[in-house]
């Protein structure tokens, strides 16, 4: 059970999850202040905590804190989290306390500026099923002709208790290299992570993990947060030589500003944050949970396993090939076929076309309504690539609407993948977009989506607009706008988030979409540190992973198909490789495990993930419900002269017996959790295994 109880002679709120505790109160000049997050603790201990306090030492340090949403004011030298400018140039922030208002798992703390027409509420949200506590902060110009400038706006302020250490966890990559898990000691210094470029991007991802340098995988305090945003991000994690550790996100970068005009009201995305003592695994497992249950649209769906044209036909798509790769898909139990790029205006290579959203009549002379029809027959849903948020100079749109793209005056219009990047905070590009799509979908009864965005901003101005820098919250909130719509009104849709691979993966568009295109490298040797990453707060059946041909064509890497297909499993499985060039022999082994997929996929999906081990020797992921454990593993290189130690399972029963489908022996919970099973990992390089264990008893 969750609960939030006020005490207010102390001016202290205690917010209870099912495991942890959460505290804040309001210090005596009504700055709301962080008091505790950890285990349980009942409201009189917390409120011997509260007034506890730290001391200022001297006029070099610090005031007490840390703050829940900290500002620009009196002795506070840290990375504001609220930063403003009022008409006349003030821009420190003076608290007074409002009031607040619960409503069921929602606290609502108002606050306002003791001079300037600012109120400000922080937004906690507890729930029953899970120890995520979401944070939102709302912002309100209460004046009737003053405008604000926002200079930031974060969503909340987080801090973990004092600790001799800390070390954070994040991933960093790039393009075809995304989610690579780093885990470092964090460095006396503000540290930023970041995003600059229009989307959450590659090269970042935004959620940290916090722990005192002594957390594991199944053991030891962790504090994460994850921001549900899916534009340009910061957080800014700062480590005082003094030893507190806190942090601040939100939307937007660093210099980009938002002018509040009188009566106008700004809410942040979610900022959430998830505290446990049983280690990253369990980290992991709470974010899984809690994304099913508070984010996703259809967390209960198993997802289909689909076919995607990419990799198969590049651009050279028409109705012909299209038709012969679905029945080939049909043939082996794919039950999602999507064409991906090549399909419309005059898009033969990614010089032309986008924008211009007409089934090219070159490839497909009587629309797409054949195709569609075909797949249908075979059994199998119809999905389609989309990239609404672009165009390419050389597009009929384009000509038609040069203004509608980010562009300044005077300046270039810097071309990557020679596209440029439609202003979603227009809403007449928005309208437009909602317009073809829902055509689209509607003419050729599509039932799905491979939303794409293959491009970084640049030159992200807006002229003419007097505020020109909200695009850069504004485009992301069009494009939520745009599917929250289409899914409303087509309610069978479902939507695949992409961005040149994973570019766009949080919990914001996880909102609106159903699955991610995890990364354009879909070599099974890299997706492995790939997933490994990726699992680190995100779901296995939001990870779409395909098996595609070999030599891989990123890495020029060959891994055999059984190796490739084990990868996959683990995620949401896909087909990406040119089935017409497949012999026969692959393609009865793809049926055999497609088969197999489908039997494992409800674990896979909807079980708790356990990763097991990690690295190039041997890496293994369990995935568990009641009655059925599916274990995979795989080994990139094989070191010589070492034998496998026995794999110690996690999370079974101890008192159940479990039967190993491979050799029909029965073993005990706790036996397999103590000293663990034989995985019979085939000896060599990209040796793979799947082990599935079924519950009797
Ligand atoms: C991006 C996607 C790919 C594919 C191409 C098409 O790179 O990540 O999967 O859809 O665009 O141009």
């Amino acid at each position: 059970m969750s609960s939030i109880t006020f005490a207010p002679a102390e001016r202290l709120w205690l917010l209870r999850t099912p495991n942890t505790a959460y505290v804040l109160r309001l210090a005596d000049d009504d700055t709301p202040t962080h008091v505790y997050w950890g285990t349980p603790l009942d409201l009189p201990e917390v409120t011997a905590l509260a007034v506890a306090g730290h001391a200022l030492t001297s006029s070099f340090e610090t005031l007490p804190g840390p703050d829940e949403l900290t500002v620009a004011a009196g002795a506070r030298f840290g990375p504001p989290s609220l930063s403003v400018r009022f008409a006349d140039d003030t821009a420190v922030v003076e608290w007074t306390y409002v009031g607040h208002d619960v409503d069921g798992g929602h606290l609502a703390v108002h606050l306002a500026d003791r001079h300037y027409p600012l109120a400000v509420t922080l937004h906690y949200r507890v729930h029953d099923d899970s120890d995520v506590i979401e944070r939102w902060t709302t912002v309100r110009n209460t004046s009737d002709d003053e405008p604000i400038s926002l200079v930031r706006l974060d969503s909340a302020a987080w801090a973990m208790p004092d600790r001799m250490e800390y070390r954070v966890s994040h991933v960093v990559g790039g393009w075809s290299n995304e989610c690579q898990l780093h885990r470092t000691a964090v460095p006396v210094a503000e540290t930023v992570f970041t995003s600059r470029r229009g989307i959450t991007s590659h090269q970042a991802n935004p959620w940290l993990m916090l722990d005192a340098g002594d957390a594991d995988e199944t053991h030891g305090e962790v504090w994460s947060t994850a921001l549900a945003w899916s534009g340009s991000w910061r957080i800014t994690l700062h480590r005082e030589p003094s030893g507190r550790c806190a942090w601040t996100g939100g939307f937007g970068h660093d210099g980009t500003t938002w002018q509040l005009t009188p009566g106008e009201s700004l809410d942040t995305p979610v900022f959430a944050g998830a505290y446990t003592p049983h280690g990253f695994g369990a980290t992991s497992q709470t974010w899984h949970d809690f994304t099913r249950q508070h984010v996703l649209p259809h967390p209960d769906e198993l997802r289909p396993v689909l076919y995607n044209s990419w990799e198969a036909t590049s651009f050279d798509v028409d109705e012909a090939g299209q038709r012969e790769l679905a029945a080939l898909a049909a043939d082996i139990g794919v039950e999602l076929f999507v064409m991906d790029d090549g399909w419309f205006g005059g898009r033969r290579t990614d010089h032309a076309g986008l924008g211009d959203w007409q089934p090219y009549p070159g490839a497909f002379p009587n629309g797409l309504r054949p195709l569609v029809d075909d797949v249908h027959k075979l059994g199998m849903a119809f999905g389609l690539w989309v990239e609404p948020e672009m165009v390419n100079p050389d597009s009929d749109l384009y000509r038609s609407h040069p203004d509608w793209v980010l562009h300044m005056a005077n300046r270039r219009r810097t071309e990557l993948r020679n596209q440029l990047v439609l202003n979603f905070g227009r809403p007449d590009v928005v309208d437009w977009a909602l317009d073809w799509l829902d055509g689209l979908v509607v003419d050729n009864e599509l039932d799905y989506l491979k939303w794409d965005m293959n491009r970084l901003f640049t030159e992200a101005g807006w002229p003419g607009h007097p505020d020109p820098d909200r695009l850069w919250i504004d485009h992301t909130r069009g494009v939520y706008r745009v599917m929250a719509e289409l899914r409303a009104r087509h309610p069978r849709l479902r939507i695949e988030s992409c961005s040149g691979g994973g570019g766009r993966t949080d919990l914001g568009i996880l909102a609106y979409t159903d699955q991610v295109w995890t990364s354009d490298n879909t070599d099974a040797a890299d997706r492995i540190a790939i997933q490994h990453g990726y699992s680190q707060i995100y779901p296995a059946h939001t990870m779409a992973a395909w098996v595609t041909d070999c030599p891989n064509p990123t890495t020029a890497r060959t891994t055999p198909l059984v190796f490739r297909f084990h990868v996959a499993m683990a995620g949401v499985l896909g087909i990406g490789g040119d089935l017409s060039t497949w012999p026969a022999a692959d393609l009865s082994l793809a049926t055999e495990l497609i088969a197999t997929y489908r039997e494992v996929r409800s674990a896979v999906q909807h079980g708790r993930q356990y990763r097991l081990v990690h690295g190039p020797a041997l890496t293994s992921v369990a995935y568990v419900t009641d009655d059925e454990v599916v274990v995979f593993g795989w080994r990139i290189t094989e070191p010589f002269g070492r034998r496998p130690a026995l794999m110690r399972l996690v999370g079974l029963d101890p008192a159940a017996e479990y039967r190993d489908e491979r050799t029909g022996t029965v073993h005990i919970g706790a036996t397999l959790m103590a000293s663990g099973i034989d995985m019979a990992l085939p000896a060599g390089d990209h040796a793979s295994v799947l082990i599935r264990l079924h519950r009797l008893r």
